[in-house]
Order: structure tokens, then sequence, then C-alpha cells
């Protein structure tokens, strides 16, 4: 495994581009969030929040730029065992039940069977699904199918978990539970990365954020730093790096 020098940063990215279908998607993208943090990820529709987020998965190659999670940049079989990760449209083999569905994919992480069938318990009293877990996913409302998304995205217990728009679809109470899930991770000190359109929620739960803007960071900062409503700052950012003028950060 090779290991950067940068310490305490959970994912750390330098100057990432991303071309898709030859047109550049992601302008030399840095971030850095340490370990421990509840990192939020904002931007517009289109912006290049989820290609960005492919990128550090590793599901996409990038085509300039560096990319390390808990200090590997190889994205070694160790690590992928420390990562969780919820995509924005989770595919789901909707003829398994949500149990067998936790349980297919704990399968793919190296736990003994009377752990995964504790974790998959309990995940589904913390997604609120403890009386669906024997239901077949193709009889789950889009909410229920958001809610076994995240779950398996913690079945492995990891390190850091990538979350994409976990909120969007979901009711009061639902919202709520996300938000509950994310802060018992926060106080067990593993790191969130959560894409999201919700910035009340950014304020509430995160240490810090950025905004990416037509493939530009524009914004990355503490929440603390923060000396006015954060969707007053957005707005102010996404009109001042409008119209090819980006001032990038
Ligand atoms: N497979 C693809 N091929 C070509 N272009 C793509 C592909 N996937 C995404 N794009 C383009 O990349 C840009 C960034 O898309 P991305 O999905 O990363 O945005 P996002 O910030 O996640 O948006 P949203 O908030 O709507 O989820 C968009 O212009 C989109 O059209
Ligand atoms: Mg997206």
């Amino acid at each position: 495994m090779k290991k950067t020098e940068t310490k305490n940063s959970a994912v750390l990215i330098e100057n990432l581009d991303k071309y898709l279908d030859g047109k550049q998607i992601l302008f030399g993208i840095n971030l850095s969030i340490g370990s421990g943090e509840v990192f939020g990820f904002l931007g517009p529709n289109g912006a290049g929040k989820t290609t960005t987020m492919k990128a550090i998965l590793g599901l996409i190659r990038p085509d300039a730029g560096t990319i390390s999670i808990l200090g590997d940049s190889t994205l070694s079989n160790e690590t992928k065992e420390k990562i969780g990760f919820m995509p924005e449209n989770t595919y789901l083999y909707k003829y398994l039940t949500g149990r067998e569905f936790l349980r297919f994919n704990g399968k793919f992480f190296n736990i003994s069977d009377t752990e995964l069938d504790e974790r998959i318990e309990e995940i589904l009293q913390k997604v609120g699904l403890e009386t669906a877990g024997d239901k077949l996913l193709a009889k789950y409302s889009k909410g229920m199918l958001q809610r076994i998304g995240l779950g398996q995205a913690i079945i492995n217990n990891p390190s850091v978990v990538f979350l994409d728009e976990p909120m969007s679809g979901l009711d009061p109470i639902g919202r709520k539970m996300v938000k509950d899930l994310i802060l018992e991770l926060k106080k067990k000190g593993t790191t969130v990365f959560f894409n999201t359109h919700i910035l009340s929620d950014v304020e509430s739960i995160c240490n810090s954020f950025a905004i990416i803007h037509q493939g530009h960071l524009v914004a990355s900062d503490s929440v603390k730093n923060l000396d006015k409503p954060l969707e007053e700052y957005f707005i102010e950012k996404i009109h001042e790096n409008t119209e090819g003028e980006l001032e990038v950060c």
C-alpha cells in the first residue's frame, strides 16, 4: 500500500480533473477532509458532486490528479474494507428481502456469520426497517429503498463513509433518522463525506463543507467560520462564480 505523507487526512484530493464524453467536468479539484470529520459537499445540479465521489471511490478513472483515502492512494483491498458507500441511485436486487440484501452486501467483507447477523438486525433497527426486513425490495417504497441503501453503506462498520444525497426522497422522520445516524457515526470517529442540497443539515451536522460549481471548487471552509446563513453564502458564491468568471478557491 502506498502511503501519502499528509497526516490526519481521511480523504485527500489534489488537482483532480475529469473529462466525460470529451467535455471537462472537473477542473483541478482540491479537498482535504480530516479524520473523524463530517463533510458536506454542495453544489447545483450537474456541478460535479457525484462525479467527484465516483472518482474518489475508483468507480471512474481521474484524468489528472491524485486521490488518497486513509493515506492510501492505491485503493487497496485493505482500504476498501474500511469504506462504505451509498450511491445516488442504488442498484437494488428487487427479489431479495431487505435482510437478504444486507447479508449479500455484508458477504463482500471479512465479517463472521454471527457478527453479520447481529449487524443486520442492528442496522434494520437503525434505519427504521425492523418490521420490513423480510419484505421483498420490489415492495419497498422509495424512502424504504433509500433507507436500506444507507443500511448497506454501514454494514462493514466503515471508517470512512461516502453518501450521495442520503436525505433525498425521505420523509421528515427519515431525514431525522439519517441525521441522527450521521451524528452517531461522527461520535464514533467515522469520517462522513456526503453530497447534499439541504443546507440546514450541513449547518447542523457538518464540521466542514465545500461548494462546487460548473466543475470548479468555489468555496471550502469550516462550518464554524460562517458569518452568515449558509443559504446566503451559497447563493453569493454561485452568483460570484457564474458565467465564466470563476474565482476558484
Ligand atoms: N456518464 C456521463 N457521461 C457524460 N456526462 C456526464 C456523465 N455523468 C455525468 N455527466 C455530466 O457531468 C456533470 C456533473 O454531473 P454530476 O452527476 O457529477 O453532478 P451532481 O453535482 O452530482 O448533480 P446532482 O446534484 O444533480 O446530483 C453534468 O454536466 C453531467 O451532465
Ligand atoms: Mg449527484
